[in-house]
């Protein structure tokens, strides 16, 4: 049966979403938490969630992951409370949209470091404590890392490389015993595409054409994604490293005709 129990787990991304939904998935599961996002109302809105058996079990860190700082602080912290980490889940994440003839580079330079960059700079910064204890990571990245979409230029670029870089850390670890996964979502339900600047309107066309957009009809839940977000930490995954997992309805697998 999937467990995590007494696993410590830092989640980023934790305040809303992908992030939120793991977070309560795992505190369900038994794992202690170190969550992360920079609204710590919504962090807290978040722990109201998660399992009360483990509510003295959780630690938040609020802040901006593209402060180097920030990441420092929450590798500290964490080991201060718990003294060791066991998963790390890269789930924070942000949507810039633009072709390459309207594209700001401040939004590929945003999406890079949120995407990409802070992801690296906080899996380094665990890392002594993952190897110590075989850990494992799993990175959110997307189906647009996988599979080329027009019109979102930056976002595209930034999860291919997250993928890259799931794949190659994967083969680095590997003797070690820390396993790197990710998974690899189509449209989720969150606040991700509103952040990104589409009205509600423009966001419930957008998501009713997921009907022709997603194999299975409709868009995914946050629920389904932290599912296996969940298996991929945990040790019922033990064989499984360097692998990018479509959460995505069969979108990855569509060719128009
Ligand atoms: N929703 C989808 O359709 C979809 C599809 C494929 C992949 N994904 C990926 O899933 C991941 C989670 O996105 P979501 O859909 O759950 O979106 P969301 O609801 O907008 O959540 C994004 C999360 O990332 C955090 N975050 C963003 N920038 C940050 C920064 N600079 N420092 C710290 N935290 C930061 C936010 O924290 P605060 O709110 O506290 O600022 C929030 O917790 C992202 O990597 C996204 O690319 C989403």
């Amino acid at each position: 049966m999937l467990t995590l129990k007494n696993k410590i787990s830092i989640i980023t991304g934790a305040s809303s979403g992908i992030g939120k939904a793991t977070a309560i998935l795992f505190s369900n599961l038994g794992s202690k938490l170190v969550l992360v996002g920079r609204d710590e109302k919504a962090l807290d809105e978040t722990i109201s969630q998660c399992n009360p058996e483990i509510k003295n079990d959780i630690l938040k860190v609020a802040g901006d992951l593209n402060c180097a700082d920030t990441c420092k602080n929450i590798v500290e912290q964490a080991v201060n409370r718990f003294g060791v980490i066991n998963i790390l889940v890269n789930a924070a994440g942000i949507l810039k949209s633009g072709s390459l003839e309207n594209m700001k580079m401040e939004d590929y330079e945003l999406s890079m470091n949120t995407n990409v960059k802070s992801a690296i700079n906080l899996t380094q910064l665990c890392l002594p404590y993952l190897i110590k204890e075989k850990g494992s990571v799993v990175n959110v990245s997307s189906v647009t890392g996988t599979r080329s979409f027009p019109g979102v230029l930056p976002y595209c670029i930034s999860k291919a490389a997250l993928d890259q870089f799931t794949k190659c850390v994967a083969l680095e670890l590997a003797d070690k015993g820390v396993r790197v996964n990710s998974v690899n979502p189509g449209v989720i339900v969150t606040n991700l595409h509103r952040r990104a600047g589409q009205t509600e309107e423009v966001y419930s066309k957008f998501l009713e054409n997921c009907k022709n957009t997603h194999a299975l009809g409709r868009p995914g839940t946050a629920d389904e994604v932290a599912n296996t977000i969940a298996f991929l930490a945990s040790d019922s995954a033990s064989f499984i490293t360097g692998e990018l997992v479509h959460v995505d309805g069969g979108r990855h697998a569509m060719t128009p005709r």
